[in-house]
C-alpha cells in the first residue's frame, strides 16, 4: 500500500479557505490521496462543497471512496487544465477557493510499475492519466535528437541534454529503451559528474515526465482557469515544487496584482491604468521540522493570493500567463517609442 504524506498542509487549508468562507464551493485540483482534501473538508461546514480533480486512475478510485462517505465531495476524473470546462458542466461558474498541489504524489513515484522513478524498475511509462497519451518509452522510441534534447534541456535544466539525447537515439537503434532502469543505465554512463546528492538522472526523468504530462501547458490553463473562477475576497493557493513551475506561478500572481507594470513604459493617463485582480500575494516554504519528517517537502513552495472586485480584463485572465504578460510588454516598449508624449509616463 502506497501513502502520500501531504505537503505544507495546514498552511494551505488556511491560505485557500478564510474563516468567513466555511459554507463555499471549493476546488482541490490535485487530489493525490486526499491529504489536501479531508483537511479542508473538516474544516467546512455541513453545507459547502468540494469538487476534486485528478488525472490519475488511482487517485480517482480514492476520491471516489470519500464521496461515497462524504456527500459534500464531487469527483472528476480530468486534466486540472480542464477545470473550467470541468466545472461549467456541474453548473459552477465561481468558487470560494482553489488549491493546486502540483506534480506527483508519492504512490505515484513509489511504485515501479508508473515509471516514474529512476531508482525502481518498471516499464518507462511516466503518464499520471494511463487511460491516454503517449508513454514515455513510445515518445522516446519516436523523438528525434533535436526534439528530446530540447525537452531535457528545457524542462531538466541539465547541462549535458545533447549528449544524452544523442545516447539515446544510438541506444535505441539496437535496442529499444523499454524500462526506467535502461533509461536510467544510459544517462548515467553519459553524465559522469553528478551533482551532489544526486542521481545523475534526476533532471533528465524529471524534464521527460513533464513533456510526457504536459505539466507546463496544463499549469497554464489551470491558472487561468483558476482566476476566472475566483470569487471577490476568494483564494488560490499552489504548491509547486520545482523552480520551472514556481516561477510560472509567482509570474502570473504578480502580472495579476501589478497589471499595470506591462503598460510601464507606455505613456498613460493613470486614471486609466489597469486595476490590480489579485492581492495579498503570500510565498510560505516548508519548516525544519516538516523538512525532517518529509525529505520530498524540501522544495515545495506554497504561493497564495485573494482575488480582488475588479472584473477580468477583456482578453481575460490568460494574459497574466507569463509569455503573455511579456508579450504585452513587449508590444508597449513597441508603443511608447512612438510618440504619446502629451500623456503622462507612469514610470
Ligand atoms: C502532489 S500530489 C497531490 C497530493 C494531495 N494534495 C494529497 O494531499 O494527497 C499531485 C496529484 O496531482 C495529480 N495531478 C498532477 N497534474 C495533474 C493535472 N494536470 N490534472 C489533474 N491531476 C493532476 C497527480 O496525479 C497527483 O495525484
Amino acid at each position: 500500500m502506497f501513502t502520500h504524506q501531504s505537503v505544507l498542509l495546514n498552511e494551505t487549508i488556511e491560505g485557500v479557505c478564510p474563516n468567513d468562507r466555511l459554507d463555499g464551493v471549493f476546488v482541490d485540483g490535485t487530489f493525490g490521496r486526499g491529504g489536501h482534501a479531508n483537511a479542508l473538508l473538516s474544516r467546512l461546514s455541513a453545507n459547502a462543497r468540494l469538487i476534486v480533480i485528478d488525472q490519475d486512475p488511482q487517485a480517482i478510485e480514492v476520491a471516489l471512496a470519500l464521496a461515497q462517505s462524504d456527500s459534500r465531495v464531487t469527483v472528476v476524473h480530468a486534466g486540472f487544465g480542464l477545470m473550467l470546462e470541468s466545472l461549467s458542466q456541474l453548473g459552477i461558474t465561481a468558487v470560494d477557493g482553489v488549491m493546486l498541489d502540483l506534480g506527483v504524489s508519492s504512490p505515484q513515484i513509489d511504485d515501479g510499475a508508473r515509471g516514474f522513478s529512476f531508482m525502481r524498475d518498471g516499464p518507462l511509462d511516466m503518464r499520471m492519466n494511463t487511460t491516454q497519451g503517449q508513454t514515455a518509452a513510445e515518445w522516446l522510441a519516436e523523438a528525434e535528437v533535436e526534439e528530446i534534447k530540447g525537452v531535457i534541456k528545457r524542462y531538466g535544466e541539465e547541462r549535458f541534454a545533447l549528449q544524452i539525447a544523442k545516447a539515446i537515439v544510438a541506444r535505441r537503434a539496437t535496442n529499444p529503451i523499454n524500462t526506467t532502469l535502461e533509461l536510467a543505465g544510459v544517462v548515467a554512463s553519459t553524465v559522469r559528474t553528478r551533482e551532489k546528492g544526486q542521481h545523475p538522472a534526476t533532471r533528465t526523468f524529471q524534464a521527460i515526465r513533464i513533456h510526457v504530462n504536459r505539466e507546463l501547458e496544463e499549469l497554464d490553463l489551470a491558472l487561468e482557469a483558476t482566476l476566472t473562477l475566483l470569487k471577490t475576497g476568494a483564494n488560490m493557493a499552489v504548491i509547486s515544487f520545482h523552480s520551472l513551475e514556481d516561477r510560472v506561478v509567482k509570474q502570473f500572481m504578480a502580472a495579476a496584482a501589478r497589471p499595470e507594470a506591462a503598460l510601464a513604459r507606455l505613456p498613460i493617463r493613470e486614471s486609466e491604468l489597469p486595476q490590480p485582480v489579485l492581492t495579498q500575494l503570500k510565498r510560505v516554504l516548508t519548516s525544519d521540522s516538516e523538512i525532517n519528517t518529509n525529505t520530498r517537502a524540501r522544495s515545495a513552495v506554497l504561493r497564495i493570493a485573494t482575488r480582488t472586485a475588479t472584473e477580468l480584463p477583456e482578453k481575460g485572465a490568460k494574459q497574466f500567463l507569463p509569455h503573455a504578460f511579456r508579450a504585452v510588454e513587449r508590444q508597449t516598449l513597441k508603443h511608447s517609442s512612438s510618440k504619446h508624449s502629451t500623456l503622462k509616463r507612469v514610470r
